[in-house]
């Protein structure tokens, strides 16, 4: 049990956050967590309003808790003020969490790659985005570790939850096999989901050692959106024969392989990070 530690959660109130907090509170982590929106009801834990655009109160609530360890999950994926709340916001949560000398783990996507390549993309590659919310994860990257050289920046992959926990992903796929939206999955858009309660789970434990830098924390199935989709709609028990696949158009441009060399991660985690094609299949 990790009596007296403080782990504060940037986005609780979202779907990694939650997952976080749950098991957090488990672990016996002492649990901070931030909302922006909307305040959970979840016991246990002292819930802060937080907005990011707002870069001193953000860097004023991490230095008031000066928490052991801050994990950072709030963003915004698109427009308004996309910039300033996941690229500057995240630069913010940095400068707090070194000046309250906190360890620091900032959660990063696999869109700050272009997509272009054939396999998958490790930690040593460029970042090299095609889109703005790939621009924007990309530039909190560098703002992060610019404030603070000891974080650590964890990118990952499409995340679900599944049956138990269903996140945006399945939410959207019921949608489109029940008539209530239309969509075509993309054959050639490649990414490495991975269950929610995995990268809490795994996340938790990187909380707990001092690896700085970049690391690549996704699933070991490499799958297109057409068969992400088809595997939802299996686990929800629909037909998959109900999911149209297709090729994604050429413009506007979308990273289309972004699949994530975890083999890194994978080598210094005991959690097991698991295949989707395990999980949901
Ligand atoms: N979901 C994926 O498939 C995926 C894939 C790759 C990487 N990631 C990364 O994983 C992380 C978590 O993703 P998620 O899907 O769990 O997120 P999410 O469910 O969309 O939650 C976003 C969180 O950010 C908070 N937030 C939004 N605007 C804010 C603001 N102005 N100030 C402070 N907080 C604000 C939200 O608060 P309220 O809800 O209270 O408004 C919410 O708690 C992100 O950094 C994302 O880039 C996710």
């Amino acid at each position: 049990m990790l009596m007296g530690r403080t782990l504060l959660i940037t986005g609780g109130s979202g779907f990694l956050g939650a997952a976080l907090v749950e098991l957090a509170r488990t672990q016996g982590w002492d649990v901070v967590a931030t909302y922006h929106t909307h305040m959970p009801q979840t016991a246990g834990v002292r819930w802060e309003a937080l907005d990011l655009r707002d870069r001193a109160a953000t860097r004023a609530l991490i230095e008031r808790y000066a928490p052991d360890v801050v994990i950072h999950t709030a963003y915004r994926q698109e427009e308004p003020d996309m910039t300033a709340i996941t690229a500057h916001g995240a630069g913010a949560v940095a400068q707090g969490a070194y000046a309250a000398q906190s360890r620091l783990i900032h959660l990063s996507s696999d869109v700050v790659f272009d997509g272009e390549r054939s396999g998958s993309y490790t930690e040593t590659d460029a970042p090299c985005p095609v889109t703005a919310y790939g621009a924007a994860k990309a530039a909190a990257e560098r703002l992060v570790a610019d404030a603070h050289p000891a974080a650590l920046i964890v990118r990952t992959s499409l995340i679900y939850g599944g049956p138990e926990h269903p996140g945006r992903h399945e939410r959207f796929v019921l949608d489109v096999i029940d008539g209530r939206a239309e969509a075509v999955f993309f054959t050639d858009e490649l990414r490495c989901p991975i269950a929610v309660g995995d990268l809490a789970a795994a996340l938790l434990e990187l909380a707990e050692q001092d690896r700085s830098g970049i690391l690549h924390v996704a699933g070991p199935d490499v799958v297109s959106r057409y068969e992400f989709a088809r595997l939802i709609a299996g686990a929800f028990g629909r037909d998959p024969a109900r999911v149209r696949g297709g090729p994604s158009p050429a413009a506007p441009r979308r990273p289309r392989n972004c699949a994530l060399d975890s083999r890194v991660a994978q080598g210094m985690l005991t959690t097991r990070i698991r295949g989707v094609r395990d999980v949901l299949g």
